[in-house]
C-alpha cells in the first residue's frame, strides 16, 4: 500500500501550518496568543509540551507512517505487549471491495497472545502488582472498594477456574448480565483468559432482548447477580435472568448454570427466586478456587467477544471482535486520545454493557497500567454534583462522559459544579452522539475551569476504538468537532454515487482502510457484515453517519443517515421498536422516528394505528409503551405516542419516513410534495391529532 497525497492533504496541514498552524507554534513556545477565530481553542502551551503528540506536526509525521507503512507502524505498537509467538508473515490482510469477494479482515494473523495476561499479568511483572487497577464507588455516597493488580489478578482466574470446571472451553460463548460491580470486568477478563468469547449484555435490556441474545449466541453459562440499586430504585436482575432463560429453554437453548453473584446491599439472598438446579451463588464457589490460573493462549484472530447492537432491520447484530488487533487499537487509542499517564487516575462513565466499556472502561486503560474508577450508581444521585464528588474523592485525571449527561448537568446549574474543587481534572472526554458547541463549552469551561482539553472520540460498536478523535495539546481545538483522524484511519467523505469528495464538503462517511480494532463479522451471518457495510459504496467500510469538512480539515459529524436513532448516545434501531409495538394486540401498525431532544440529542417518537374499533386512551398509550420496555428495554421507551388512524404511504405502500419526522418535529411548513402519496388526506388527519 502506498501513500498517495490526497488534494484534501495540503488543504489541512497548510491551513494547520498557516491560519492555525503559526498560533500553535506561539503557544508552544509559551507567548500568549488570543485567538481572534472564535471557534478555535488553542492548545495550553503547559499541557502541549508533556504531550505525547506535542504538536500538529508531530501528528502528522506519525500519520504518515501510519499510512504509508502500516504493518511497521502497527507492528511497532503491537511490540510493547507480550507475544507468545510472533504473527506472520503478514502483519495484516484486507480485502474492503465487495467486488474483489468476500470481505476479510486480518491483523496480526498467527500472533499467539492473550489479552487478560496483557492486561494484568504483564502489568505485575513490570512492578506495577500494588497499584490500583479498579475503584469501585458504589450508588450510596460512602460505599467503596478497590483491588490492586494484584488482587485483580487473583479474583480473575478464581472466576477463570470456576468457569473452566464447569466446563467452559477456548471459543465457548458466555453471556454476562451484570450491572456495574466490580464482578463485570472481572467476569469478562475471566473469559478471556482462558479463550471464552463474552458476550455482555446491558443490565437495562429486557428479559425479552436477553432471551434472543441467549438463543443466538447459546451460551454454556449466564454470569449475573440478584438485584441492584440504581438511585433510589432497585432492580430485580434475577427475575429478568430466569424469565429469559425460561424462554430461551422453550426455544431449544438450556443453559446449565447461572452464576449468581449475591448483592446483599440490594436484595438479600432469601428474597432471591432459585432454580437448585441451575442456580449458584457466585460467592458460595468462586472463592473457593484457585489464585492462579494458566492462560489460554489465542491467535490474534480468535474471536475476543460478542455485543450486539442494533440496526436497521428488527434483529440485533452481534459485532464479532477478534484478539489481537482489537488489543493494540484500544490500547494505542487509549494511550493517545486521552494523553495517559501512568499518573493518571481514570473515570469513563460509560456502563461495561456498551462499547464503550468494553474498549474504555475495561481493556484500553488496564492495558495501560491505568487505575480506573468504576461507579455502580446514576450521575445525578442524590444530587447533580455526586460526578464532581467522585472526581474529588479519586482526584481523577481523566474523565469521559456522553453530551447527553453534560448537558442535563449544565441545566442543573453551575453550583453543583463549582462546589467541588475539581483540579485534579486534566483531559475530558466526550463519546456516543455529537456535542453540541454550547455544550462544548460549559463542559469546557465550567467543569474543566477551561483548562482542560476535550477529546470528542467518535467511533461505533464496530470500530472497537476511536476514529476521529483529537489528541490534547497537538492542535487548537473548535466546539463540536471529532476534528482529525487517529493514527492508521482514512476517513472518506462520499457522495451518495460514492464518490470521494474533496476540501469543504458534506455527505457519506466512509474509511477505505482497515485499521486492527475494526470488527470481522457479524456473528453467523457474514453475509448480512458484507451487505450492511462494504455494499453501500464499495471499497468502502460505511459507518452510517453523515459528515462535514470545513476548510481547516476538521470533521464534523452530523448524527445517523440510517434508520438508527441516538437516544443519550444509545443506538436503537427503528424497526426494533415498531416490532415491539405491532407485538401489541391492539396495534395494528406502527412508524417510529426520531425527533430532537434538548437533553437526550433525539428522542423516540411512534406513530400508532390501532386495529378498528380501538379508541386511544391514556391506558393504551401506557400499555403500548410498556410493550416497548419488556421487548427492549427501558431506555428504548418512546417519549411520545401519535396516533394515527393512517400513515402516509406511497402507492406501492412504503411509508414516508420524510413526512413523518417534520410532522413529528412540528415543522409542518416544510413537509414538502405530498401529492405522490396513496391517500393525502392522512397527513391533515395526523396534524390534526398531533396534540392530543
Ligand atoms: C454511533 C455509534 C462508540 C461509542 C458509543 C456509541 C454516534 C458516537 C460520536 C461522536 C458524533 C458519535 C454515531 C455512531 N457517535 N460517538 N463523538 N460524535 N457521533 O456506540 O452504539 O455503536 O453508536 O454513535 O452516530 O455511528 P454505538
Amino acid at each position: 500500500t502506498s501513500f498517495r497525497v490526497r488534494s484534501r492533504w495540503p488543504v489541512m496541514v497548510r491551513n494547520l501550518r498557516g491560519r492555525v498552524g503559526s498560533k500553535v507554534e506561539a503557544v508552544v513556545m509559551g507567548e500568549a496568543v488570543a485567538s481572534e477565530d472564535e471557534d478555535l481553542i488553542l492548545p495550553n502551551h503547559e499541557f502541549a509540551q508533556h504531550a505525547h503528540v506535542p504538536s500538529f506536526e508531530k501528528y502528522l509525521e506519525m500519520y504518515k507512517r501510519s499510512i504509508e507503512d502500516p504493518a511497521g507502524f502497527w507492528s511497532d505498537m503491537a511490540s510493547e505487549f507480550y507475544w507468545k509467538e510472533k504473527w506472520g508473515p503478514h502483519v495484516y490482510s484486507e480485502n474492503l471491495d465487495i467486488t474483489k469477494g468476500n470481505i476479510n479482515i486480518e491483523w496480526f494473523k498467527g500472533g499467539i497472545t492473550n489479552i487478560c495476561y496483557n492486561c494484568l499479568d504483564k502489568n505485575i511483572e513490570s512492578g506495577h502488582g500494588e497499584k490500583i487497577a479498579l475503584h469501585w464507588e458504589g450508588n450510596e455516597p460512602g460505599l467503596d472498594d478497590s483491588l490492586t493488580y494484584n488482587q485483580l489478578l487473583d479474583r480473575v482466574c478464581q472466576l477463570a477456574n470456576y468457569l473452566k470446571e464447569n466446563g467452559v472451553k477456548k471459543g465457548d460463548a458466555v453471556i454476562i448480565y451484570l450491572p456495574m460491580l466490580m464482578e463485570l470486568p472481572i467476569a469478562m477478563l475471566a473469559c478471556a483468559r482462558i479463550g471464552a468469547v463474552h458476550s455482555v449484555v446491558f443490565a437495562g435490556f429486557s428479559a425479552e432482548s436477553l432471551e434472543q441474545r441467549i438463543i443466538d449466541c447459546k451460551p454454556k453459562l449466564v454470569l449475573t447477580c440478584n438485584a441492584v440499586k440504581r438511585g433510589k430504585k432497585v432492580i430485580n436482575l434475577k427475575d429478568i435472568v430466569d424469565a429469559a432463560l425460561l424462554g430461551s429453554s422453550q426455544n431449544g437453548v438450556s443453559v446449565g448454570v447461572c452464576l449468581t453473584y449475591a448483592n446483599e446491599l440490594a436484595m438479600k439472598k432469601e428474597d432471591t427466586k432459585w432454580q437448585k438446579e441451575r442456580d449458584v451463588w457466585w460467592q458460595d464457589v468462586v472463592p473457593k478456587h484457585a489464585t492462579k490460573c494458566d492462560v489460554e493462549w489465542v491467535d490474534a484472530e480468535d474471536p475476543l467477544f460478542l455485543l450486539y447492537t442494533s440496526g436497521s432491520t428488527g434483529k440485533p447484530k452481534g459485532v464479532l471482535h477478534t484478539t489481537g488487533g482489537y488489543m493494540i487499537y484500544t490500547a494505542a487509542t487509549f494511550k493517545y486520545a486521552f494523553d495517559y499517564k501512568p499518573s493518571d487516575v481514570y473515570w469513563c462513565t460509560a456502563d461495561c454493557g456498551w462499547i464503550t466499556g468494553h474498549s474504555y472502561v475495561s481493556y484500553g486503560p488496564l492495558l495501560n497500567g491505568a487505575t480506573v474508577v468504576l461507579y455502580e450508581g446514576v450521575p445525578n444521585y442524590p444530587d447533580p454534583g455526586r460526578c464532581w464528588d467522585i472526581v474529588d474523592k479519586y482526584k481523577v485525571t481523566i474523565f469521559y462522559t456522553a453530551p447527553t449527561l453534560v448537558r442535563s448537568l449544565m441545566r442543573d446549574g453551575n453550583e453543583y459544579v463549582t462546589r467541588y474543587s475539581r483540579k485534579s481534572l486534566r483531559v475530558l472526554g466526550s463519546v456516543g452522539e455529537p456535542i453540541n458547541p454550547s455544550a462544548w463549552r460549559w463542559f469546557y469551561n465550567v467543569v474543566g475551569d477551561s483548562r482542560c482539553p476535550i477529546s470528542d472520540t467518535w467511533w461505533q460498536t464496530e470500530t472497537g476504538g476511536f476514529m476521529i478523535t483529537p489528541l490534547p495539546g497537538a492542535w487548537p481545538q473548535k466546539p463540536g468537532s471529532a476534528t482529525f483522524p487517529f493514527f492508521g484511519v482514512q476517513p472518506v467523505i462520499v457522495d451518495e454515487k460514492g464518490k470521494e469528495l474533496e476540501g469543504e464538503c458534506s455527505g457519506y462517511l466512509c474509511v477505505k482502510n482497515s485499521w486492527p480494532g475494526a470488527f470481522r463479522t457479524l456473528y453467523g451471518d457474514h453475509e448480512r457484515y458484507e451487505t450492511t457495510y462494504f455494499s453501500a459504496f464499495p471499497g468502502y467500510y460505511f459507518s452510517g453517519d453523515g459528515c462535514s469538512r470545513d476548510k481547516d480539515g476538521y470533521h464534523w459529524l452530523t448524527g445517523r443517515v440510517d434508520d438508527v436513532i441516538n437516544v443519550s448516545g444509545h443506538r436503537i434501531g427503528t424497526a426494533e421498536v415498531e416490532s415491539a409495538l405491532v407485538l401489541h394486540p391492539q396495534c395494528a401498525e406502527a412508524a417510529v422516528v426520531g425527533v430532537e431532544h434538548e437533553i437526550k440529542g433525539q428522542s423516540i417518537y411512534a406513530f400508532v394505528t390501532p386495529v378498528e374499533g380501538v379508541e386511544y386512551s391514556e391506558d393504551f398509550r401506557k400499555s403500548l409503551v410498556l410493550s416497548v420496555r419488556t421487548q427492549i428495554g427501558a431506555f428504548a421507551a418512546p417519549d411520545k405516542i401519535h396516533w394515527a388512524p393512517g400513515l402516509p404511504k406511497t402507492r406501492s405502500g412504503k411509508i414516508m419516513r420524510r413526512i413523518l419526522r417534520k410532522i413529528a418535529s412540528r415543522q409542518l411548513d416544510e413537509l414538502g410534495d405530498t401529492s405522490t402519496l396513496a391517500d393525502p388526506q392522512v397527513v391533515d388527519q395526523l396534524i390534526d391529532l398531533a396534540d392530543t
